[in-house]
């Protein structure tokens, strides 16, 4: 597996894999990989011939007061793992390579309507961080496909968004949540949980779920289960940002059958996102 910490560097060597005629994909990641990440390794593979994996904690997606300094980093195992998924090129450019003249950039990507709701209200100027890295690793990369996590729904709809609106030539693929046997999404924030916060972390996960079924079962009254579920939780020592029934497309009131029940909520010192998709 070949190590690359420079764009130039990165792009020789991409130039030559493209002139074989093999297809690209990239799997960005902020590193401390877990099962999760590995499984948009695995689900790539068969997809393309040549896999990049990058490995960068993006300042610009942390707000002010968040977890950049505190995120975990932990590239010694991660190359290890992706070296045993037999991936052919890891990418871990320094924040300098990627921001040059500082973090404070001035050209941005945005994504007004999506960016606004839901976790982006909570997090003002992240998924601005985001839609902006993201549309960056595409051109320094330049990957026919690349592959995101269905668990952080909101940032998949974002980059789709971005992608249609800006004419990226690359299929974006969802991958499936992968989760601990009690229903916990995975996530690199877990480690944040106490131990007995971490029993009870699957809480989240186990109350969208119901009201899922409950949607199945025929009621529509969201507004009722969302109160119920965020009552749930916080009797159980959460505390929700928000708990939302929503059109799966547009995160919009739900308007036709597809819908996504979204969520975060503060569990200690670790902020928990989860989704379940709903076709009623
Ligand atoms: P990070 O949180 O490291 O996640 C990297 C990728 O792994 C994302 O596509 C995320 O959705 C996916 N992922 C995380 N947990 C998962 C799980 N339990 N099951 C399946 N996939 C999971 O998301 C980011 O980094 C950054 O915002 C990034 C896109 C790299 C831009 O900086």
């Amino acid at each position: 597996m070949k190590q690359v910490k420079s764009i130039s560097s990165l792009r020789e060597q991409l130039a030559t894999v493209r002139q074989s005629g093999k297809k690209i994909a990239l799997v960005p990641t902020m590193g401390n990989l877990h099962a999760g990440h590995l499984s948009l390794v695995n689900e790539v593979k068969p997809k393309a011939d040549f896999i990049v994996v990058s490995l960068f904690v993006n300042p610009t997606q942390f707000v002010e007061g968040e977890d950049f300094d505190s995120y975990p980093r932990t590239l010694a195992s991660d190359i290890q793992s992706l070296e045993n998924l037999d991936v052919d090129l890891v990418f871990i450019p320094n924040s300098s390579e990627i921001y040059p003249d500082g973090n404070e950039i001035d050209t941005q990507v945005s994504v007004p309507e999506l960016e606004s709701i839901y976790c982006g209200k909570f997090r003002p100027g992240h998924f601005q961080g985001v839609a902006t890295v993201v549309s960056k690793l595409f051109n320094i990369v330049q990957p026919d496909l690349a592959i995101f996590g269905i668990k952080d729904y909101q940032q998949l709809l974002v980059i789709r968004r971005l992608v249609k609106n800006l004419n990226f030539p690359i299929d974006i693929i969802g991958s499936a949540t992968v989760r601990e046997k009690d229903g916990l999404a995975m996530s690199s924030r877990n480690q944040y949980l106490s131990e007995t916060e971490r029993e009870k972390a699957p809480l989240l996960y186990k109350c969208i779920c119901e009201m899922a079924n409950a949607i199945n079962n025929g009621n529509d009254n969201y507004a009722k289960l969302e109160e119920n579920a965020v009552a749930t939780l916080v009797n159980a020592g959460f505390k929700p940002e928000y708990i939302s029934v929503c059109d799966s497309e547009t995160l919009k009131a739900p308007n036709n059958q597809k819908l996504v029940i979204i969520a975060a909520v503060w569990l200690g010192n670790a902020r928990l996102i989860d989704n379940v998709a709903v076709q009623h």
